[in-house]
Formats: structure tokens, sequence, C-alpha cells
């Protein structure tokens, strides 16, 4: 839809409960490509004031009829619009009946009933309902469904909805039916309509109180045995939330469905979870270590939903936090318990600064509760998510384990079949704790990444250090003023022999305060928020010295892996500065203490593989546009080079020996500890070929020739693409050639060509659109050229004449004719433009000015607007 006045933002103050309740929904879906026809009927009971109108949300579908109590209306009894029923006069108590059709194989939206590869799907979180049938279309009216699918049986053997399955049967002329009863009252975002032909994968889990469920798990002919670590993943998720969280499922069966089209990576609809099949389907021949780990946390998530979610949602939108900041906390701390807390913390901490960080700083930012929007589907953002964890991983450490779980158990108990707020959450672990957590609450209002500053004062006589710290939170859009929060402040002590101790946790509630540490041992060196216990900026000037210390001798490995990162910031600061003012840097002692430490890091024998292929990343760009300001891109770019180049020159023998020591020649296994040897491997290999070496590409295209897993394939492949234009040419073609058949691998290709530098490779990208496989309508392919070319080409999309945000821009005006929520949410990568030097935001400001002109949608706008500051 085009707007062309200003649309009017939903408001959190505005909230009022729905006037009616609907107890159940019968719904009744005759299924056709072209034409879908919907029956509904609806118990209400008005809840509300005494002669309220009826009013239903419905968008892009055809009315055919309305009834109540059986009873057809008048046209003149109702007023329809673009996005409204209104029904005036309404009885207290009655049965509604709607009749209205849709068109799913025109819907590119992907919102609501659709068609992909032949198969009928449906999305309907935020507000897809809508789109399905008119229907009060938020997150607070609870109902029971039951759910009649007729379809042709030729065409759609299998028809699917959320719960369980009461009739089945054939019917003339072909078709055939299914009847669907969810005895769980949910919000219309959780319903769910799958019909077409599926392979299957069954299993069964046997649930704490003994109830036997049987699992399935539904994918493309042919898929089946790519379905097989996400049905693993799936019982071990099950036993999880058991133990940690005392949560046992709850219908009788639970299926997952797999599509090549969606928007997202996955949806917890109740009983029957849909998932980008990108984020199902895996083999070692097919799908990357990262793939296995990412199938792994998103099954998780998903099933996860059904409790921090489904059993109990959000009261309104505004509330998304309360089940995605939990569910992405319930998550992450589920891949911990798999695959090892610390390296997940590391990761988790990788992510939170590349996605949220930046987008907490830039013109984008929002509280973890916002307070309006216009369009929600724009607030399924990283700070919603992933700060959205870390304020529950916070609330555990200042409550403690014991604490934080009696807070949960209470949730559970108490708000079970409702739809919360984020401040009944609260004062669950309020009851629970007997603590006050108001201030706390502040953490969901205000925006902004908090700068913790610390600094110390040794007293050698009286063995003290005085550590004062210091909080504070910079104005964001909208919040020009903010006040101190409650957080966690993690610390501890090095010894100069490599002791850690006085390890503690200080509440620091205020905007300055001072902690006196004492029995100090001579020499000790402070290391602070351990664990990122706090997910803030950390301002702390220590020399490389006291950085090398920490990264040699922190048992909490993620401190340790942060001081690599501190002296790698500091180093890519530099360079950075020198080749923007176009001077050679000064040739700085840290680089000394950095390729030292992790030099020493690799040679440790006590340090497992995975913490080691951590190590050696280097702090990603969008870290340093934080850190800087007037950047030019491209410098930040080249700085990152020179870095990795250095670690190889001073590391060239331990890379090359773990290269060699990491190899296997057992069959290929997804778990953590062989995945870990993998990427160090890789990260090794990646390095060294920075040097150029023939025989350093001839072992990457030796490994690339015969490799018998993605992950080693495609590590080769990316480090010939990299290093060496024309054995990258050849071995892409290989791969493309050998790979063309898998929708999947080919989304891995064409990410791969959208990262290759080099003004030429930027015409071979742009021919990429007229590539027979190139599919514009397919979020996943657009996801990997489009999508990839921002992420992993700053080269050609910083491009200093403008080209790559050109044909950025021209692929999100592109997308916004189908698909808006995409296009918004690729749009979202220039949030950054105010870090950049004038010229690029000149250059950004004028397609974010271009695209508004052109009449977006109100996703788009939204975005383009924000990130003007408009
Ligand atoms: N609730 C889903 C999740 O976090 C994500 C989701 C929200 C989604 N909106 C969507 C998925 C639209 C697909 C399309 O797991
Ligand atoms: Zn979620």
């Amino acid at each position: 839809m085009r707007t062309d006045t200003a649309p009017t933002p939903t408001r959190l103050s505005d909230y009022a409960p729905f006037d009616f309740n609907i107890e159940t929904v019968a719904l009744d879906f005759n299924l056709d490509p072209a034409k879908t026809r919907v029956t509904s009927q609806m118990k209400m009971t008005r809840t509300g004031a005494a002669g309220a109108p009826l009013v239903l949300d419905g968008e892009d579908i055809d009315l055919i009829s309305v009834a109540i109590d059986g009873t057809a209306l008048n046209r003149s009894d109702y007023r329809l619009n673009q996005t409204q029923l209104i029904i005036k006069n309404v009885p207290d108590t009655f049965t509604l009946m709607i009749e209205n059709t849709c068109a799913p194989k025109d819907n590119t939206q992907l919102m609501g009933l659709y068609v992909s590869g032949g198969r009928f799907f449906t999305q309907c979180e935020a507000e897809g309902f809508r789109r399905i049938t008119y229907f009060p279309d938020r997150p607070d009216v609870l109902s029971t469904y039951r759910v009649t699918v007729t379809a042709d049986k030729a065409a759609y053997p299998t028809l699917l909805s959320n719960g369980n399955l009461m009739e089945e049967g054939d019917l003339d002329g072909g078709r055939h039916f299914a009847v669907w009863e969810d005895p769980f009252r949910k919000p219309c975002y959780l319903f769910a309509l799958v019909a077409g032909e599926f392979d299957t994968i069954s299993d069964s889990f046997t649930t704490m109180s003994g109830r036997d469920i049987p699992l399935d798990i539904y994918v493309d002919p042919g898929d089946a045995s790519r379905a097989d670590y996400a049905m693993d993943s799936l019982k071990r998720s099950m036993a999880w939330d058991e133990k940690a969280f005392g949560r046992e499922y709850d219908l009788d069966r639970f299926m997952i469905v797999a599509v090549r089209d969606f928007n997202f990576g996955a949806m917890e609809n109740k009983g029957l979870n849909i998932f980008n099949s990108a984020l199902l389907l895996a083999d070692a021949k097919r799908a990357t270590d990262m793939n296995f780990q990412r199938i792994e946390s998103v099954v998780a998530h998903e099933y996860f939903h059904n409790w921090t979610g489904n059993r109990i949602t959000c009261r309104d939108w505004f509330q998304l936090c309360l089940k995605e900041g939990f569910t992405v906390f319930r998550d992450q701390e589920f891949s911990a318990h798999e695959r090892g807390a610390a390296l997940q913390r590391i990761k988790d901490v990788k992510a939170l600064r590349a996605r949220q960080f930046p987008e907490d700083a830039g013109p984008l930012a929002h509280p973890v509760r916002p307070t309006q929007y216009l369009k929600i589907d724009n607030f399924y953002t990283a700070t919603i998510y992933e700060k959205g964890a870390e304020l529950i991983r916070m609330l555990k450490a200042l409550l403690g384990e014991k604490l934080f779980r009696k807070g949960s158990d209470h949730y559970f108990e108490t708000l079970d079949g409702t739809a919360a707020t984020i401040e009944q959450f609260i004062e669950c672990f309020e009851a629970a704790s007997g603590r006050d957590l108001s201030q706390f609450m502040l953490w969901y209002e205000q925006a902004g990444t908090p700068v913790l500053s610390i600094r110390t004062k040794r007293d050698d006589s009286a063995q003290t250090l005085t550590v004062s710290l210091e909080q504070k939170t910079y104005p964001t859009p909208g919040q020009s003023r903010k006040v101190p929060m409650m957080m966690p402040v993690t610390m501890a002590l090095i010894a100069p022999d490599g002791e850690v101790y006085a390890e503690q946790m200080i509440p620091l509630s205020t905007a300055k305060d001072t902690v006196t540490l004492r029995d100090i041992k001579p020499g000790s060196i402070l290391s602070v928020n351990r664990g990122f216990a706090a997910p803030v900026t950390v301002n702390f000037d220590q020399t490389a010295s006291r950085r090398a210390h920490i990264m040699a001798y922190e048992t909490d490995l993620f401190s340790r892996w942060e001081a690599g990162q501190a002296l790698a910031r500091d180093l890519l600061i530099a360079q950075t500065t020198a080749i923007q003012s176009g001077k050679m840097p000064a040739v700085d002692p840290a680089l000394r203490y950095y390729t030292d430490a992790i030099r020493k890091t690799l040679q440790d024998k006590t340090i497992d593989p995975g913490f080691k292929a951590l190590a050696l990343g280097i702090p990603m760009g969008s870290e340093l546009l934080l850190a800087m300001d007037n950047v030019d891109p491209i410098a930040i770019a080249e700085a990152g080079d020179w870095l990795r180049r250095a670690i190889a020159d001073n590391c060239q023998i331990e890379l090359s020996r773990l290269y060699t020591e990491n190899q296997s020649d057992s069959e290929y296994d997804p778990c953590a500890q062989h995945a870990a040897r993998r990427a160090l491997k890789n990260a090794c290999l990646s390095l060294l070929a920075t040097q150029g070496r023939h025989d350093t590409k001839a072992t990457a295209k030796g490994q690339f020739d015969t490799a018998d897993n993605m992950t080693d394939e495609i590590s080769a492949l990316m480090t010939l693409m990299r290093n060496d234009d024309a054995m990258g040419d050849a071995a892409s073609d290989v791969f493309y050639e050998r790979w063309k058949d898998d929708d999947l691998v080919v989304d891995k290709w064409f990410a791969l060509q959208s990262s290759r530098a080099g003004k030429q490779s930027f015409a071979q990208i742009a021919s990429l659109l007229d590539h027979a496989a190139y599919q514009s309508h397919n979020p996943n392919r657009v996801r990997a050229l489009v999508g990839g070319f921002a992420m992993s080409n700053p080269k050609n999309f910083h491009a200093y004449d403008g080209s790559g945000y050109a044909f950025y821009t021209d692929r999100v005006i592109e997308m916004d004719g189908k698909n808006p929520g995409v296009a918004a949410r690729l749009l979202g990568v220039f949030e950054i433009w105010k870090r950049l030097d004038s010229h690029r935001q000149t250059l950004i400001k004028h397609q974010l000015n271009r695209v508004i002109a052109g009449k977006p949608s109100k996703n788009v706008l939204e975005i383009a607007q924000k990130a003007l500051g408009a």
C-alpha cells in the first residue's frame, strides 16, 4: 500500500483492551492458489463499553458476507475500508460469521497465506492474520481454534494446522479435508496452516511426566535425510527446558515444517513451527558448522517460545521483548550448555557488538521496549532480541541463580494463559526475591549503550586498589537526558604470577561509585566486566602490557579474549587514522604485545582449539566505526588487511603447525569439538593466505578439491577467491557446477560472489542480477547477493563514486514493490551513515532521500525517515 499523507504512529500510551472476548474461532479454508475461500465463525462476548462498535482488521482480502447469529447483514449495517471492517450495532453475545477470499499465489509479501514451491504456508506474526480474514489482529485477544482445511488431494496430500488432528477424509472431486483443534487459547499471530506434498521424518520424546509426544518434521520431497540434526536438536531442547526451567511440552504432537520463501529465520506457531529451510536442513556435504550451530539454536528458540511467547504471550507489540528477549536468553543458555559456556558467550557478545551496538548508537536507536511505531515489523531488531536477552542475563546476575529460577517459576505459574507486560514480568522477580527492581526497569525504557568508565588508584603501602566507576549514557533520538541504571559490575585481580583472586560482583546503581579492594598483591592487574556481565562499552585505559597479562592469565575466557580484542582495537584505530591521513603509521610497540600474546595463545596446549580460533579473529569494522568519528570505511577495511597480515607474519610457524595438526581423517561430525578444530584450521589457512605465497594457495586448492564437508570446502574457496583472482574464478565455477541444483548451497555461492573486492568484481556482482539462478522475490537469495554485498564487501559497497550505495538502494526499491518488510530491513544497513566521513554521508543521504521521493511503503518510509533523523 502506498502512502501519500504522513501515517500516524501507534503508541504504547494509547493501549486499550479490545471490547470483545472471542471464546472460540472456527475457520474453514477451501484452498486454491488463485482464490482461497475462508469462512470464520467467532463466538463473541462484549467485555468493554456498552454500544461500542465491533472493529476488525483486514487487508488485501475480499469480503463476501457477514452474518450475526445466522442472519446476513446488509451492506448498510457495516463500514468497510482498506484496513477495517466496522460493525456498528452488535449484541452483547453473538456468533459472527464472515466469508472472504484471498489470493495466496499473488502474495509476494509472504505475510498471511502464501504459496511457495507449489505449497501453501502462513506467516501471521506480527500482523499477517488480517491478510487471511477479518479479525482483531492483536496479541491480547486469546481464543481456541478449530480449523478445517479442504484442498485437492493429489496436489496437497498433507494438510496441517495447530494442535491435534481430529478428523480427516476424502471428498468428491478429488478433494480431501482435515480438521485440527488447538485446545490452548492463543492470539491469532500464532495461527498456522500448511498444505502440500512433503517428506516427513518422525521421532518421539517422552516428557518429564511420562507423556509420549510424536515429533514430525516436514520437508521438500527428497530432503528428509537433511532434517536429522534439527530433530536431534529438538529433542535436546525439550529435555533441557524441563531441567533448566521446569517447562514441559503441552500438546499431543509437535510439528516443524521447512519452507524456502520466508521473511525471517523461523516462527513459533503453536505446535506447528515453520522454518526457513536454511535454518532447518543440514548435512555434512551441504551445510557448514555455522549452519549446524544456527539450526540447533533456532530450533531451540522456537521450541522455547511454547512457554515464553505462546503460553504467556504479549499484551501488545510494545512488549515484544517479553517473549523475544527472554527466549533468546533461553536459547543462548541452551547453546552454552550444549557447546560450552565461555565460547558461546564470546560468540553472543560478538553478535551483540556487530548488530545491536551500532543500532543503539545511530538514528534507529530505540529502547528495548519502544513507545511508538509506524510498522511493528520494523521492530524485530537486535535491540529487542539481543539487548533484550542481555537484560535477562543481568537480572540473573543481580539476583543469583536460585532467586532467578524462583522468579521465572513464579512467572510461569501466575501468568500462564495471559497476555502480559514487562512490568508483570519484573514484578514476578520482585515477588520472588523481595528486591525493588524499579530502577532495573530503566533498561527497558532508555535507549543507548551505557559507557562504563573505570579509573584505578593503587596504594602499595596500604595494599589497596581504589576503583572508580562512572556510568554515562549518551542521548539518543527522542531521549536527550538519561539517568543512571542498575548494572552488575564484575571484576577480579590478576597477580604478576598469574593468580586470579578477589573475584566479585558490585551492583552499580548510581552515576558514580568507588570500591576499595584490600589485601592487594603488589603489581596486580584489574580485570573488569568479566563474562560481559553488563552490556556496556567499557572505557578503561590499560597499557598494552597489562592487557597482554590478562590475555595470558585470566580464568574467565571471555575477558581473556576481550583483552586481545582491546589490543587489536587500539592498533586498528591507529592504523585507520594513519591510512586516512595518508601517513605511514609509526611502528607501534603494542603490535608486538598483541602478536606475542596471540603466538603464546596458539602455542599453549592447554587452550582448546575453539578459543584459539576466536582469538585469531580481529574486531569487526562496525566496532571501529563506533569508536571513531568521520571514518573512511575503506581505510578500516585496509587496516584490517594490515593487521591480519601482521598476525600471519609473526605467527607463521604456529599457524602452519596448527593447520596441519587440526586436519582430521575421521568422518564428519558437527559436534562442537570437531567444529572447533575445523574453525581453527580454516582460520590459520585464511591468515596464512594473506601472505600471498604459492604453497599456501596450493594448500587451499588441495583442500577445496578434496574436502568431504562444506565447512572445509567453502573456507578453502573463500581463501582462494580473496587472494588469487584466477584461482578464485576457477574454483568458484567448479563450486557452482557442483552445487547448482541445491538452493541452499547456491545461496552460499551468491553470498561469496557478493563479497569480492575490486572494481571489476563490482561489475560482475551487478551482472548476477541477470543470472539464471537469481530470484529477486526470494528473501534468502536477495539477502545472499544484496545483503551480503553490504555486509561483507566494504570496498565496493562504500566505493568513493557512490556506485555501491546506488546499486544497493536500487535493490531496496525493487524489493519494496514486492516485500516491504524485507526491503525495510535491507535499508537498515544505512543506519551507521553518520559515523562515516562527510563524503559518504552526502552520498547516503542522497540515497535515503531518493527512497523517500519514490513514495515507498510504510515500512521503508519509517526506516528512511528515521535514518535521516526526520
Ligand atoms: N517470532 C519469530 C521468532 O523470533 C520471528 C518472526 C517475527 C517472524 N515476525 C516474523 C518470522 C515474520 C517470519 C516472519 O522466532
Ligand atoms: Zn523469537
